[in-house]
């Protein structure tokens, strides 16, 4: 019922060379997948270049953040507006970088996701826990923090346009991945807060990834579980060859 979605974040990595590269050998790779969404979600210098490769192939395109407001005094920043001009479909928001490294809150995640919705977006939201919470038995309460705060006035209608992406903190960049039935159950904690603050319909068709470490190897294990609606790949996005096995899980 749930279309799978796996998700490249490329987070701080190629030039436009190795843009062109990297795409290059992963469109005949997937030319023939046709159930899973596939999208890459490269860095803002990289989009130009990123559009026009992919232009009529099954890849689609994403960026890897986007401001809150419309457009002003904000250097560095770059607004939905812009990312959609180029042809960028979805954005994450949130990412543990970002809230670890930048400053990024709930409520920061909240106006993101609104300005992304409000250009016709779509949010990729990541949330999850670090270690020392996991630790602490206090992976639900950060949970339903980061998802209440994430979500605060959104209408339901707009669900639909948004994918939460599931990602330990511990899990990223470390080769440690949850297991599978681990990924599971939160994932299905995730799910369940959706339900209280909309409904279980909703719920039920709203998209979420697991991120953290999936790779070729263990993708197909942690694609089978039933509340995995695909992956956001940072490291084995990289590889082309690797990436196309995630994505044919
Ligand atoms: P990883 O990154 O696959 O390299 O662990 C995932 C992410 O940060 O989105």
């Amino acid at each position: 019922m749930r279309k799978p979605i796996i998700a490249g974040n490329w987070k701080m990595n190629n030039t436009n060379a190795g843009t062109k590269a990297l795409i290059t050998e992963l469109i005949p790779l997937v030319k023939d997948v046709k159930g899973t969404e596939i999208v890459i979600c490269v860095p803002y210098t990289n989009i130009a270049t990123a559009a026009e490769l992919i232009k009529g192939t099954n890849i689609k395109l994403g960026a890897e953040n986007v401001h809150w407001a419309e457009k002003g005094a904000f250097t560095g920043e770059i607004s939905a507006e812009m990312l959609v001009e180029l042809g960028v479909e979805y954005v994450i928001i949130g990412h543990s970088e970002r809230r670890q490294y930048f400053g990024e809150t709930d409520a920061t995640v909240n106006m993101r996701v609104k300005a992304a919705l409000a250009s016709g977006l779509k949010p990729i939201i990541c949330v999850g826990e670090t270690l020392e919470q996991r630790e602490k038995n206090r992976v639900k309460s950060v949970l339903k923090k980061q998802v209440d705060g994430a979500f605060a006035d959104i209408p339901e209608d707009q669900l639909a346009n948004i994918v939460i992406a599931y990602e330990p903190v511990w899990a990223i960049g470390t080769g440690k991945t949850a297991t599978a039935q681990d990924a599971n159950d939160t994932i299905k904690i995730i799910r369940n807060r959706i339900a209280k603050l909309y409904n279980r319909k909703a719920a039920n068709k709203l998209r979420i990834q697991y991120g953290g470490s999936m790779n070729a190897k263990n993708a197909h294990e942690l694609m089978e579980m039933k509340q995995i609606d695909g992956g956001l790949i940072g490291g084995a996005s990289l590889k082309a060859v690797d990436f196309s096995i995630v994505v044919k899980h």
